[in-house]
C-alpha cells in the first residue's frame, strides 16, 4: 500500500517535470519565446561589446595599462572560463533563435512584398541576418588573430619587459597593416548597424513600451551603434595615423 502511494507520488512528479519541460520547449521554440531569447542573449552580448571596448580603449593609455588589464583578466582563471562559456551560449542562442525567427517570418508571409519598403523598416532592419552572419565571421577571424594567435603568431608570442603577454604590441602591430585595419573598420560598421536596430527591437521584445518614453527608446539603439562603431574604429585609425606608437 505504502509503495503504491510512493509510486503514484513519483509518477505525479515525473508528469509535472515533463509538463514543465514541455512548456519550456514550447515557449523557447514559439515565435514570442524566440524573441525573448533574442532579446536576453542580445542584452548579454551588447554588455560584453561595451565592456570589451572600454577595456581595449586602454590602448590609448600605453602598454603598461593594457598589458596589466589583459594579465588581470587571465589571472581570474576559472571565472574567465565561466564568462567565455556564457558568451558562447549567448552567441549560439542568439544565432539559433535569429535563424528560427527569420524562418517563421518567412512562413507567415509566403508571398513576398513586391516592394520591400515600409515606413517601419530601414536598411539596418532588413539586413539583420546578413550583418549578424558577417559579424560572426569577423569574430572567428578576431579570435584567430588576437586570442589564438593563428593569423599573426610572431606578434602573439611577444612579451613585454615585465614578462607578460604583450597585448599592446600585438594590437598595434596588427593595426599597422592597412588591410587588417580596413577589415576591422568594415566589421565595426556592420557591428554598429546590427546593434543600432538590434538594441531598438530588444526594447520592443521585452515589452518596454510607453508612449512617454518610446521616442527615447528608439534613439538608444542608434546611439549604442554609433558609440560602438566610433569607439572601436578609433583604435585602428589612431594606429594608422601614428597617434598610437609601437612600444
Ligand atoms: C578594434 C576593436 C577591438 C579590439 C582592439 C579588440 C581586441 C581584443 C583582444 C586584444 C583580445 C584578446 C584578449 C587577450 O587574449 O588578452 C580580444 C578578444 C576577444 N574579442 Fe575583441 N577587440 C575588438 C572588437 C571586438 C568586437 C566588436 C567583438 C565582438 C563583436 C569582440 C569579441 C571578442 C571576443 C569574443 C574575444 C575573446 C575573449 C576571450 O577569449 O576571453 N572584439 N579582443
Amino acid at each position: 500500500m505504502a509503495s503504491t502511494v510512493a509510486n503514484d507520488a513519483n509518477l505525479a512528479k515525473v508528469a509535472k517535470q515533463n509538463h514543465a519541460m514541455g512548456w519550456v520547449r514550447g515557449f523557447v521554440t514559439s515565435s514570442i519565446g524566440a524573441k525573448y531569447v533574442m532579446a536576453a542573449s542580445g542584452l548579454a552580448l551588447v554588455g560584453f561589446v561595451l565592456v570589451h571596448m572600454v577595456g581595449n580603449l586602454q590602448v590609448f593609455l600605453g602598454w603598461e595599462k593594457l598589458n596589466a588589464y589583459a594579465a588581470f583578466l587571465k589571472s581570474t582563471g576559472s571565472l574567465l572560463w565561466v564568462a567565455r562559456i556564457g558568451l558562447l551560449v549567448a552567441v549560439l542562442a542568439h544565432i539559433v533563435s535569429g535563424l528560427r525567427l527569420a524562418y517563421l517570418n518567412k512562413q507567415a508571409r509566403p508571398v513576398r512584398y513586391r516592394k520591400q519598403t515600409s515606413m517601419h523598416t530601414n536598411v539596418f532592419a532588413r539586413t539583420m541576418a546578413v550583418s549578424g552572419l558577417i559579424v560572426v565571421a569577423f569574430i572567428v577571424y578576431h579570435l584567430l588573430h588576437f586570442t589564438l594567435g593563428v593569423t599573426n603568431p610572431a606578434d602573439y608570442a611577444l612579451e613585454d619587459p615585465l614578462g607578460r603577454h604583450d597585448v599592446y604590441s600585438m594590437v598595434v602591430r596588427g593595426f599597422q597593416q592597412p588591410l587588417v585595419s580596413a577589415s576591422y573598420i568594415v566589421a565595426m560598421a556592420l557591428v554598429g548597424m546590427h546593434l543600432s536596430h538590434g538594441a531598438t527591437s530588444m526594447f520592443q521584445s521585452l515589452g518596454l513600451n510607453h508612449p512617454k518614453y518610446n521616442s527615447l527608446f528608439s534613439k538608444v539603439g542608434p546611439a549604442i551603434g554609433v558609440l560602438v562603431f566610433l569607439g572601436n574604429i578609433s583604435m585602428p585609425v589612431a594606429v594608422l595615423l601614428g597617434f598610437i606608437q609601437p612600444r
